[in-house]
């Protein structure tokens, strides 16, 4: 039973909030006068005083037992829009009003399983430690094994749209098989192979209205949508770790096709980093063999023959040749991989 304080002036909106969660959390509603209050599994923050809280929210990271409390904020699109960087320091998932039931309940629960991960990853002999040492014991483990810790970070706002845990997990095993056929370096398959996995970071960034359109994009909302690749590039960005690094790459160029038509750079041929070529075959044959809100999942055959010959979006031309040959060679691994966890969802 996961432990949630919700922190509003407005009973009806912690009401309403309550009920969109469903069973399986204790919720508390807190004025903001009482915060905080213990250390709660997750926070959820109406909008309006987050200015006022934005201190004492700093004050939680780490909270005492060495993980973050997350917190969710719900606000109007509007005020959101406005949110200055050093407050978006302190909030880990924004939902705006009003907010849908069952978008409330993903947000909430990626939250929660980013703060179960943490607390179970968290080194052991730290309850009670000072906030100085748990930062130290933090950032000592984040050096050691910076590819756990960005894993669970971001594995939270990744899933807002159709790209499940189950994706996020074939796509890494995808491009390792893609690497072994084309006998690349063990270094640069075992990066990949963590990279691949943060190629959609960016979409955090972009708004719900837009990612979770059911119908077609506007021409305005579709520009807004592809700038994924480069918040994508801007919040991995900077990190020591190959796998950091390779994976801004990745977030940046994974829709760039062979044949120069792809964005957001329109690079072609050997200009496009290796790794966003093994990717963006990776992620189409995925997303073919996937149920989208536009059409049926397709089978194997007939998602290896739209990548190999084409349809009316999809052209061979888009993809490096050796990647394609070597598709061809062990297709028939990527069918084993998505059948072992087509199931997961
Ligand atoms: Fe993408
Ligand atoms: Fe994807």
């Amino acid at each position: 039973m996961a432990t949630v304080h919700m922190v509003t002036r407005r009973r009806g909106l912690a009401r309403r909030l309550a009920a969109g969660l469903g069973e399986g959390h204790t919720v508390t509603r807190l004025a903001p006068a009482w915060f905080p209050a213990g250390e709660p599994d997750l926070l959820i923050l109406e909008g309006a005083v987050l200015e006022r809280l934005a201190p004492a929210l700093a004050g939680l990271r780490p909270a005492p037992s060495g993980a973050t409390v997350p917190v969710l904020l719900v606000a109007p699109r509007r005020s959101v829009a406005r949110l200055a960087p050093d407050r978006w320091a302190v909030v880990d998932d924004v939902a705006t009003t009003p907010v849908a039931g069952p978008l409330l309940r993903r947000r909430v629960g990626n939250l929660l399983e980013r703060r179960r991960l943490e607390t179970a990853a968290r080194p052991a002999g730290l309850a009670g430690a000072s906030p100085v040492s748990t930062m130290q014991a933090h950032t000592a483990r984040l050096r050691e094994n910076p590819v756990d810790t960005v894993f669970a970070l971001t594995r939270a706002g990744t899933f807002r749209d159709e790209d499940t845990g189950a994706h996020i997990r074939r796509i890494s095993a995808y491009c390792a098989e893609l690497c072994d056929a084309l006998g690349t370096s063990a270094d640069f398959r075992d990066s990949l192979y963590h990279a691949s996995a943060l190629h959609d970071v960016g979409k955090i960034g972009i708004p719900d209205d837009i990612l979770l359109k059911p119908g077609g994009l506007t021409a305005e909302e579709w520009a807004t949508m592809k700038t994924h690749t480069e918040i994508g590039e801007r919040i991995l960005a900077g990190g020591e770790a190959a796998c950091l690094q390779m994976g801004a790459t990745i977030a940046r160029h994974h829709h760039e096709r062979y044949d120069g038509t792809g964005y957001p750079d329109g690079l072609a041929g050997e200009a496009i980093p290796l790794s966003a070529r093994l990717m963006s075959l990776c992620d189409v044959y995925d997303a073919l063999r996937s149920a989208r809100p536009y059409k049926a999942p397709f089978d194997h055959g007939t998602a290896t023959a739209i990548i190999t010959e084409g349809d009316r979006r999809t052209r061979p031309e888009h993809f490096d040749p050796a990647v394609l040959a070597a598709f061809r060679r062990i297709s028939g691994r990527f069918a084993g991989i998505f059948e072992a966890t087509a199931e997961e969802g």
